[in-house]
């Protein structure tokens, strides 16, 4: 069975696999040559969004411009980061690979009204190379546009410009990014694939990836939406993700996890090097503090010279350790830091795995059917009532 797999992949690899081989020259010589925005606004929502949180977020380099986005319709998101904007030295990335969601394209019309005559020079759109209404309104104003290949789907396009530009304007190294992609092992991620596919048939129909690193917020939300679109996709087939972040949840979700239903696969992300780190100091002397509670400071003189990831670190051993004691399924990764090429790897790492889980369930990971009858029904409540 996985050598069947294993072989498919490589006679008929989905688009998403070949993405770390193109050639991105264009887009650093992009990145290069507009170091002088200050701001970047990025308008785009799911798939066409989270790749660029999540490596902007986690990669940016010195210098890097900052990064507001624009997902939601949520007017006092919207208010806030117009206030935060200055417009003049913002550079605007328009990012649908349908070029027509109803969602980016309100807030596009919006800022681009905000932008004035200048707009023309400050928007840079991102779609697909020939459909869509991004594509035919680049086309006749003349926008700065980038592709994104014609059988990418938004989740699946980290690795393709919607991800890559932003990355770039953040500073981070696309070389070493796109590097750690090559270096993703599909023998490993269909042995988690198969991990996974064996606990949900087990009834474990939730999975929850519980990332030690505050920076990778984003990145674990980007993997909830590839779990969640690319297996729910029958009555009987599709885990929920959870997501949770260590140690924070541990005071949240922890509780839960250890005695409550034993329905759940835990995939624990840790990072054994943070960039910066810092010694907790001596506990505080009881006395000297004059305090009234009784505080002796023996009692945490344990934490005395850790580091504050020494005892982040000890958090997500114990936590794992607790749940092995409940006997509850889980799977621990670990990444040496947080960088371009990690992170890269990661990224295809999880896009593999998706892939090879539908196909262990028999389950088409692209596409999202059940997405579009919302929108349908969107427009008819809205072309109803024409304002
Ligand atoms: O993963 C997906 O395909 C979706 O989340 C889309 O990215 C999202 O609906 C936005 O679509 P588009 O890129 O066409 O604007």
């Amino acid at each position: 069975m996985n050598s069947k797999i294993l072989a498919e992949l490589k006679k008929n690899p989905p688009a998403f696999w070949d993405l770390p081989k193109n050639d991105f020259s264009e887009i650093s010589k992009f990145a290069k040559t507009n170091k002088k925005w200050r701001q970047v606004l990025i308008i785009g929502i799911g798939g066409s969004s989270l790749p660029a949180r999540t490596l902007t977020v986690a990669l940016s380099g010195k210098n890097s411009p900052e990064f507001h986005f624009l997902e939601n319709l949520d007017p006092t998101t919207a208010a806030k980061i117009f206030t935060e904007i200055e417009w003049s030295k913002t550079l605007v990335l328009v990012i649908s690979k349908s070029g027509g969601t109803l969602e980016t394209l309100a807030n596009f019309f919006v800022v681009q009204k905000l932008l004035g005559n200048s707009w023309r020079k400050q928007v840079v759109v991102i779609t697909d190379s020939e459909k869509g209404f991004l594509r035919e309104l680049a086309k006749k104003e003349k926008l700065t546009t980038f592709e994104i290949p014609a059988e990418i789907g938004g989740r699946f396009s980290v690795l393709s410009s919607v991800g890559l530009l932003p990355a770039a304007l953040a500073k981070a190294n696309l070389g070493k990014l796109l590097a750690g992609a090559r270096k993703a092992d599909p023998r490993k991620a269909l042995n988690f694939a198969q991990l996974q596919a064996a606990e949900f048939r087990r009834g474990k129909n939730i999975s929850t990836f519980c990332i030690y690193s505050d920076a990778l917020k984003n990145f674990a939300k980007w993997w909830e939406q590839l779990l969640a679109e690319s297996i729910g996709k029958s009555s009987k087939i599709g885990i929920t993700p959870e997501i949770a972040v260590g140690a924070t949840d541990q005071h949240s979700k922890l509780q839960l996890w250890a005695d409550g239903p034993n329905d759940k696969f835990f995939t624990f992300l840790g990072v054994r090097n943070f960039e910066k780190d810092f010694k907790i100091p001596n506990p505080p002397d009881v006395e000297t503090l004059r305090c009234d509670v009784s505080f002796p400071n023996k009692e945490f003189s344990f934490l005395q010279g850790k580091s504050m990831q020494q005892v982040l670190q000890a958090e997500f051993l114990a936590t794992t350790k607790s749940l092995v004691e409940k006997k509850r399924p889980l799977a621990i990764l670990e990444i040496e830091k947080i960088d371009e090429e990690n992170l890269g790897e990661l990224a295809q790492f999880w896009m593999l795995e998706v892939y090879f889980l539908g196909k262990l369930l028999k389950v088409n990971p692209f596409g999202q059917p059940g997405v579009e009858r919302g929108k349908v029904l969107t427009r008819r409540i809205l072309e109803k009532n024409k304002g």
